[in-house]
């Protein structure tokens, strides 16, 4: 049996391109995190490229180029299964990796360091009125603290 919250199938992963959820810390902070096919199954990296901040799903899927992961902001590309990247305004900057497992085609969260808050971004969990997201609108608006 494998330990960890399941999240979704790799199957799933590699049909969308990415897989958007979001994780709390054991402080309370929530913080997203998005898979992407590798090749042995997924990776799991936090939504957020080092370079300045910006959300690499803003709410569409990441984008993703010949096995790399598109930074929408300044278009430095990211190993999808490394993290790192040797391009553009990220170059030397590598994506923080979020543990995950791979069990007969089910992909679990196993980083225990955090726990899943909800499928999605941080946006998709809030139910306040009073903060309602237009999904029709870009989103460029990061919800990540800094
Ligand atoms: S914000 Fe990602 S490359 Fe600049």
């Amino acid at each position: 049996m494998t330990d960890g919250t399941h999240l979704t199938t790799v199957e799933t992963v590699k049909e969308a391109g990415s897989w958007l959820f979001t994780v709390r810390d054991a402080y309370g902070e929530l913080d997203e995190v998005i898979l992407v096919p590798c090749e042995d199954g997924v990776e799991g990296w936090i939504n957020r490229c080092p370079h300045e901040a910006q959300r690499l799903d803003v709410g569409r899927g990441a984008a993703m180029r010949n096995g790399e992961i598109v930074c929408p902001r300044h278009g430095s590309t990211f190993d999808s299964c490394a993290g790192d990247c040797d391009n553009g305004e990220a170059a030397g900057t590598r994506l923080v990796p979020v543990e995950t497992t791979v069990d007969d085609g089910d992909v679990y969260l196993s980083d225990r360091s955090v726990t899943v808050a909800n499928e999605g971004g941080i946006a998709d969990a809030d139910t306040s009125p009073a903060d309602d997201v237009d999904d029709d609108l870009p989103s460029s608006t990061s919800h990540i603290g800094f």
